[in-house]
């Protein structure tokens, strides 16, 4: 499906939405260019599940953890290099449906292909003409 946001509001809404009909395990990716809004749309499903942490873009940390109904893992994968990297770094446990406890989302999924390959949403966010306005899909897998 599409969803056409006009604002940083409209798209944390958006968010906020689908993180009340989202059950644990799940893996969502979210795709999209640099300052489409990614982060945002963490910080508005983070407030869906009632997580009462700062959600902040992990650039740096890799991970954040944000504690709501059950654990968010919020990657960004954007200083990752490859999947070998990914592995070192001990990350696939997050992306096992067995042993995933919470929800991972996960920025430039891009970066490390064969972790995130078992993802169950997909989310892109396309910046549009009109400097507030993205186009949003969500797609399920299979
Ligand atoms: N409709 C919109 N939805 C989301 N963000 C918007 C929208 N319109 C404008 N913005 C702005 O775009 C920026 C999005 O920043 P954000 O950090 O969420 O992007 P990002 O995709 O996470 O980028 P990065 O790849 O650098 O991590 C913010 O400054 C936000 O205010
Ligand atoms: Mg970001």
């Amino acid at each position: 499906m599409e969803f056409k946001s006009e604002s940083e509001k409209q798209t944390m809404q958006f968010a906020k939405q689908l993180a009340r009909q989202i059950k644990a395990p799940c893996i969502i990716l979210l795709k999209g260019d640099l300052g489409a809004g990614k982060t945002h749309f963490v910080k508005g499903f983070a407030q869906g599940m009632k997580a009462r942490a700062q959600v902040t873009s992990p650039t740096f940390t890799i991970m954040n953890i944000y504690q709501g109904k059950v654990p968010i893992y919020h990657f960004d994968l954007y200083r990752i290099g490859s999947d070998e990297e990914a592995e070192q770094l001990g990350f696939f446990d997050y992306f096992d449906h067995d042993s995933l406890d919470g929800i991972s989302i996960v920025e430039w999924p891009e970066n490390a292909p064969d972790l995130v390959q078992n993802y169950d949403i997909e989310i892109t966010i396309e910046k549009l003409n009109d400097e507030n306005s993205r186009l949003i899909k969500l797609r399920r897998r299979d």
